[in-house]
């Protein structure tokens, strides 16, 4: 079988290899990420980030732009619907220095939606192209490249994904991820991965996918089917960022390890004191709640945990949680 892991030429750049955690929003932040780049991830992309607000300098967009102390290279997601605005946004982020900046035009939040963005720019191909091309330009001096990451359309009825891609290409972007599923599908439904092979086939750039790669196994079988240069991760990562190493053992040839409680609490206990870190404690116990869930998902005890987790506000009270969620499954 051809080394199916590998580096991707991205515009003048390299990606450093092609298993990307992708952009989450409410879950991407610097923490995980770090966790990821240690499980294996050769590229996080962070939650997508408001083009307006960054260009206004709220602090809570300031707190999306932690880097993580392990990620040698990073990505940065925008999103918007003013290409000057976007431009500027571009700009404000080269001394961050991002190794990719990525478009979103997939975000199917009517609030998003509601003001031009995410994947109301599906809708309006002429302008999802004009702001690429001001990205673009703003990008160029620092030598970053910019990616777009696009749904099939907006509906059944608007399948508009191959067209919308050409033109993103057209104007400039170096890479075309596609999430194969509609606005209106939102995140139900099966992905579309044919979609992403006739991508692969027509673009002379790299294509990504997404859509279901939620396990090793899914991850082999999407490249094998698809013939795409890279997968980002999404919904398989959250609350197992232990996907990474099982795919790249997969992916050299070996068998995917089957991971016990007590290895995955290990990454969640990690996970939490990095957020504690970049977030202190409060915040962290917060937002590691939902987190907290993802991990115990089909756990033997899941259920009660999950019900006392979403209380738990210290550290000290999620190491219980974590004890007892071990116990519980007895290995
Ligand atoms: C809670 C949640 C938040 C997401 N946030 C973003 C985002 O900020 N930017 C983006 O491009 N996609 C976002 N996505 C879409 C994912 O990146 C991915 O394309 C999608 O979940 C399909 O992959 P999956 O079926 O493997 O989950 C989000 C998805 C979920 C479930």
């Amino acid at each position: 079988m051809q080394n199916l892991h590998h580096a991707v030429a991205v515009g003048g750049i390299e990606l450093p290899g092609n298993l990307f955690l992708a952009p989450v929003a409410g879950y991407s932040d610097a923490a995980f990420r770090s966790v990821c780049i240690d499980e294996g991830a050769d590229l996080c992309f962070t939650e997508m980030v408001s083009s307006e607000a960054l260009t206004r300098g709220h602090s809570r967009t300031q707190e999306l732009l932690v880097r993580a102390d392990n990620e040698k290279a990073w990505a940065i997601q925008l999103f918007g619907s003013q290409p000057a605005v976007l431009a500027r946004a571009c700009e404000a982020i080269i001394p961050l220095e991002p190794l990719v900046v990525d478009l979103n035009c997939g975000c199917p939040v009517p609030k998003i939606v509601r003001n031009g963005a995410g994947s109301a720019l599906m809708r309006e191909p002429g302008k999802l192209a004009d702001i690429v091309r001001a990205m673009s330009l703003a990008l160029a001096p620092a030598g970053i490249p910019l990616t777009v990451k696009i749904r099939l359309g907006w509906d059944a009825q608007s399948i508009n994904y191959h067209e919308v891609a050409g033109l993103a290409v057209e104007a400039g972007a170096a890479a075309v991820t596609l999430h194969a599923r509609t606005r209106a599908q939102a995140y139900s439904g099966t992905a579309d991965w044919t979609a992403i092979s006739q991508l692969v086939r027509d673009l002379r750039v790299p294509v990504f996918g997404s859509g279901d790669i939620s396990s090793a196994e899914a991850v082999l079988r999407f490249m094998v089917e698809t013939g795409a240069a890279g997968v980002m991760i999404a919904r398989g990562a959250m609350g197992n960022p232990g996907i990474f190493r099982e795919t790249l053992k997969l992916l050299e040839g070996g068998t995917s390890p089957v991971m016990t409680t007590a290895q995955k609490a290990e990454i969640a206990r990690r996970h939490l004191a990095l957020s504690v870190v970049y977030l202190g404690e409060r915040t962290a116990c917060v937002e590691f709640r939902k987190q907290f869930c993802s991990y115990t998902k089909g756990s033997k005890a899941g259920a009660e945990l999950r019900n006392e987790a979403v209380h738990a506000s210290s550290a000290a009270q999620f190491e219980g949680l974590f004890q007892r969620w071990v116990e519980a499954a007895g290995i």
